[in-house]
């Protein structure tokens, strides 16, 4: 506050120069520079407006829920579709996962183990046939569309060897709640072996409805079979075998 007082004392006063007063204050005078660039990247920033958008649209909450992700069988690679964020699959196989996100940002701050590729789901750059197991662990509701799910299915088809197996968790958005809320949020307890964590998956309600059913036939349709069905509430987990 010193400073800028001074410096419109300066300007008012032509005693002293303007020119010495941005010099003596040549520190400060970048630090609030500095400061504004700062708050001008922070507002800027995807994760702000995200969390922005919440804000002011509205969060609905879906009932906590604990969920064990229990372990699995893979010969070889496991391919995990939207890897980042709390990155489950990677701290329950560890080095075996190539998690691939979207956002550098989300892979950034997931577990050490797997390898982390910044990669779209909808065009994978692996080769026909060379994974063993792919999994998407609440990422399918941050895809917006059924073409977005139709290209991602369908690319975890090509990559996986035959009788390799996806595996899908996800939340049943079939039957919207009465609310105006723009956004809804899955709230988990998740346990992987003895690790245990609380989180939230949040998103924007889609435009078309989304169920177990959905999923499956969008998975059949690819060529996927359907092997097993878990459902706890308002999440299910379902695992398709491609052969
Ligand atoms: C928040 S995470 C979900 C949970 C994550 N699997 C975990 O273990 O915590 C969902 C991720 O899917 C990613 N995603 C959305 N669309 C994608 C796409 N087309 N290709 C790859 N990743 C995508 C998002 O960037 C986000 O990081």
């Amino acid at each position: 506050m010193e400073a800028i007082r001074s410096l419109v004392y300066s300007v008012c006063n032509p005693s002293r120069s303007f020119l010495d007063s941005v010099t003596d204050y040549l520190g400060w005078i970048v630090l609030i520079i500095l400061l504004l660039v700062a708050v001008l990247l922070v507002f800027r920033s995807k994760r702000f407006q995200e969390y922005w958008h919440i804000l002011t649209g509205g969060l609905f909450t879906f009932e906590p829920l604990q969920l064990e992700v229990k372990d699995f069988e893979s010969g070889g690679p496991v391919l995990d579709i939207g890897g980042g964020g709390e990155g489950v699959i990677g701290r329950l196989k560890g080095r075996q996962v190539v998690a691939i996100d979207i956002r550098l940002d989300e892979l950034v701050e997931t577990v050490d183990g797997p390898q982390k590729v910044v990669m779209d789901a909808r065009k994978l750059s692996f080769l026909d046939g060379s994974i063993s197991t792919a999994t998407a662990f609440f990422s399918m509701m941050y895809m917006k569309t059924r073409e977005d799910h139709q290209k991602a299915i369908s690319e975890a088809w090509r990559v996986l060897k035959p009788g390799g197996h996806l595996h899908l968790w996800d939340v049943d958005l079939s039957k919207l709640p009465d609310t105006k809320k723009e956004f809804y949020l899955v709230r988990l307890r998740y346990r992987v072996g003895d690790y245990e964590k609380g989180t939230g998956y949040g998103m924007r309600w889609p435009v078309e409805l989304r169920s177990e059913e959905y999923y499956t036939h969008l998975a059949e349709e690819t060529g996927f079979q359907l092997l097993t069905t878990e459902r706890n509430k308002h999440i299910f987990y379902l695992v398709f075998i491609k052969r």
